[in-house]
This record gives structure tokens, C-alpha cells and sequence, in this order.
């Protein structure tokens, strides 16, 4: 069966169709996906009944997998790569309120790109869809970085190239007041820098590189560039420059993580179960 890929309006996103993912990728296939990626930034494919196995298989293809770290989310997760990207604790119950997994959660509700603080960062996540809440599941909505740095007039990109920026994922985890790391996790996630704007390989176009991790601008006061940051995802993830994912069971989205910024969307967490599982690749080189 061929491959389809069927882009939104904008083409910024697009649904990919005519491949099996829990089969192993022919190299063909590879490249058409790894292509559409590059164009395209989000890919969907429903109905993708994929195990943990076979999507570590299928981020291999993208490069090497980023280990998670441990101390974070994980002691339902067997695979060192994985994250459990849900409200439901080590016991499979729904988490109450109070629990510390589901506060360090609540940091993707911000526009963020994963690993942005790990040098290399991440290059190309794959979230599966395993339990869906049955009334009203939540989108996840992605903002197209180069499409938002093409729309600047010339003269703002002048002031802006260059700049070079911190990211930490303790700036990230602050916003939701979580403070609870132990000393492997901090020496796993040291804060790292990178430029603002940034040339992404597939596409040849520019694009901000950003979210919750970026904490300041380098060489100025912290709470100026605290403040750039904010007005630029702001001005940034404008529904314009959005695709939005409603969810479907068994829905599996692989998207790029240089280009696109995405944050998760709230829901009755006390009520209904929502599982997902994440991993990704990293980018092969640190970005200087
Ligand atoms: C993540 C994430 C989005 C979602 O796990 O990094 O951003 O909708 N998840 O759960
Ligand atoms: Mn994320």
C-alpha cells in the first residue's frame, strides 16, 4: 500500500495514511515519512494500535533515543526512553490532585518543545495514543516556528538573530511551582544555551527554537529577556500559525521539535483516564 499524505490548508501538519507503524518501516517508507516530516512539521496517523516495543523501533529510525529521566514520571515505564504521559498512578489508579507526577505534568500545558534544555535536544518525538477520556478528550495543539519567524518584517529577524538563549527545565517546572528534583535528575538536566533562530536542515527555512524550558537571553538582565520571551510565543503560537490535534483512539503522532512548539490542553483528570506514551530522538550534534 502507498504511502498518502494528506496536508492541512496551511501545510503546516498533515495525515499520513497506507503504512502499518507496528510493521518495521521498509527504508522507502523511511524517507517518505522523514520527508513529510521535514514539510510538514506534525504528522497523524490513526488507528495505530501500537505497542511499547514497536514504537521504540519506529523513533530508532529518527535517530538515537533520548533516556528519560527517571525520577520523573516513570515507575509504571519499563523502557529507559519512555515517558507515561498520563493521570493515572503506580498503581493504575486516576491520580489524585495532590500528586507530584501530576503537577510536573502540568508543565505541558505550556507551549514548550521536549528536551529543549538536553544538549543534543530532541529532534523528533512520537506520542501514541493508548486510553483516551471518552467524553471530550483534550486537543493537543502544535505552532509553526518557521511560519511564525517568516511573518516578522525584516527588521525585527535583524534584532533577533543572534540572541542566544538559556533553557533549563527547572525555569519550565517553575511556572507550576515544582521544585522537587534529586541530584541524579539534576545531573542528568543541566541547564543548556542556544541560539534563538535557528536553520532547520530538512526545510532550509529559519524558525524560532523556544517554549517553557527557554528561561532568559543571555548577556541581558534576566527579567528583560524573560519578558522577550514571553511576547515572542505569544505573538508565536497565534491560531494562525496552529494545527490543533483532536485525538482519536489509537492515534500516533510523530512531529518535529526544532520547529514546532505544542502544549497539551486541560481535562476532567479527576473523572476520565488519559494514557499516552512518548519517547523521542535526539538531534545528532549539540547545537552551538
Ligand atoms: C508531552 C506533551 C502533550 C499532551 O508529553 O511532552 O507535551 O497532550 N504532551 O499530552
Ligand atoms: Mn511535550
Amino acid at each position: 500500500m502507498p504511502i498518502q499524505v494528506q496536508p492541512t490548508a496551511s501545510g503546516f501538519g498533515a495525515e499520513v495514511s497506507g503504512v502499518d507503524l507496528r510493521q518495521p518501516l521498509t527504508e522507502a517508507q523511511y524517507a517518505e515519512i522523514e520527508a513529510a516530516l521535514a514539510r510538514h512539521g506534525v504528522l497523524s496517523f490513526r488507528d495505530q494500535p501500537i505497542e511499547d516495543e514497536q514504537q521504540e523501533q519506529l523513533i530508532r529510525w529518527f535517530g538515537p533515543p533520548n533516556a528519560t529521566a527517571a525520577q520523573l514520571n516513570n515507575s509504571r515505564m519499563t523502557n529507559p526512553y519512555f515517558y507515561d504521559v498520563s493521570n493515572v498512578d503506580e498503581k493504575g489508579e486516576i491520580m489524585s490532585e495532590e500528586h507530584e507526577r501530576r503537577l510536573y505534568l502540568q508543565a505541558n500545558l505550556h507551549w514548550h518543545t521536549d528536551m529543549s534544555m538536553r544538549q543534543p535536544p530532541a529532534r523528533v518525538t512520537i506520542l501514541s495514543a493508548r486510553v483516551l477520556p471518552e467524553v471530550d478528550p483534550p486537543n493537543t495543539e502544535f505552532a509553526d516556528m518557521r511560519a511564525a519567524w517568516e511573518a516578522l518584517p525584516a527588521e525585527r529577524q535583524r534584532e533577533l538573530e543572534g540572541l542566544r538563549v538559556e533553557h533549563s527545565v527547572y525555569a519550565s517546572r517553575a511556572k507550576v511551582g515544582y521544585t522537587n528534583f534529586n541530584e541524579e535528575t539534576r545531573k542528568l538536566l543541566p541547564p543548556s544555551e542556544k541560539p534563538l533562530v535557528r536553520l532547520h536542515p530538512g526545510s532550509g527555512r529559519r524558525h524560532f527554537y523556544m517554549g517553557a524550558h527557554a528561561s532568559h537571553v543571555i548577556g541581558w538582565p534576566k527579567e528583560k529577556g524573560q519578558q522577550l520571551l514571553e511576547e515572542l510565543v505569544e505573538y508565536a503560537t497565534q491560531p494562525r500559525f496552529r494545527y490543533v490535534h483532536q485525538w482519536q483512539p489509537r492515534d500516533l503522532l510523530i512531529w518535529d521539535d526544532s520547529c514546532t512548539l505544542h502544549r497539551s490542553r486541560p481535562f476532567d483528570d479527576q473523572k476520565y483516564r488519559r494514557e499516552l506514551r512518548w519517547c523521542s530522538a535526539r538531534e545528532l550534534e549539540p547545537v552551538v
